[in-house]
């Protein structure tokens, strides 16, 4: 059985967390999680992982000895998933998971990614440039942003009376499926 570690980021929602959650749960991959890492004591992620008895670290990003808190804390994972994890990894941790860190994003990359390019950003950017098509893409999590080679994409539609949260919307529901499906197909390959 595969096990995962999860990263999250400090305003964590965890909804991808629990997609993830809930896809190993039904035998969707088979995969457990072994870990959720998280860099702050408090948010809606925490509070939905506490609740689903998933086993939680904190590793502050502050931290002098963060590379090793965070390759500490993935101890015995096999694949590491990062969700809604904005940081870039230490070189450290990158290479301890070589092809094995992956990280979902709201666009459809090469668009719309980048430094910078994270929530509603993307979405903002997306209707601005009067795009018909969003969705989101897993990839494989290199020393840059967003520039791993992809896994997998979905995609919906923008409508022309969308808003960020409309759009935003959309494209998570896709989100929920991509990630899964994304795990599936890498452990597949593992
Ligand atoms: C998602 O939109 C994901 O694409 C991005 O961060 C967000 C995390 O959302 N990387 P959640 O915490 O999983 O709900």
């Amino acid at each position: 059985m595969i096990k995962l570690g999860i990263l999250i980021g400090p305003k964590g929602r965890g909804s991808n967390m629990l997609a993830i959650a809930n896809a190993c749960q039904s035998k969707r991959i088979e995969a457990s999680i072994k870990v959720v890492v998280s860099p702050v004591s408090e948010s809606d992620a925490v509070a939905k992982a506490t609740e689903m008895g998933l086993r939680i670290k904190f590793v502050s990003p502050t931290s002098a000895n963060y590379a090793i808190g965070l390759l500490a804390s993935l101890e015995g994972c096999d694949l590491v998933c990062l969700a809604g994890f904005m940081r870039l990894l230490p070189a450290e941790v990158l290479s301890a998971f070589p092809n094995r860190i992956l990280n979902i994003h709201p666009a459809l990359l090469p668009k719309f990614g980048g430094k910078g390019m994270y929530g509603n950003h993307v979405h903002e950017a997306v209707i601005a440039a009067g795009e018909t098509e969003s969705g989101c893409t897993v990839h494989f999590v290199s020393d840059r942003y967003d520039e791993g080679e992809v896994i997998l994409q979905r995609r919906c539609a923008v409508l022309p009376s969308d808003t960020i949260e409309t759009l935003a919307a959309r494209v998570l529901t896709e989100e929920h499926l991509a990630y899964p499906e994304a795990i599936r197909k890498v452990i597949e390959n593992l």
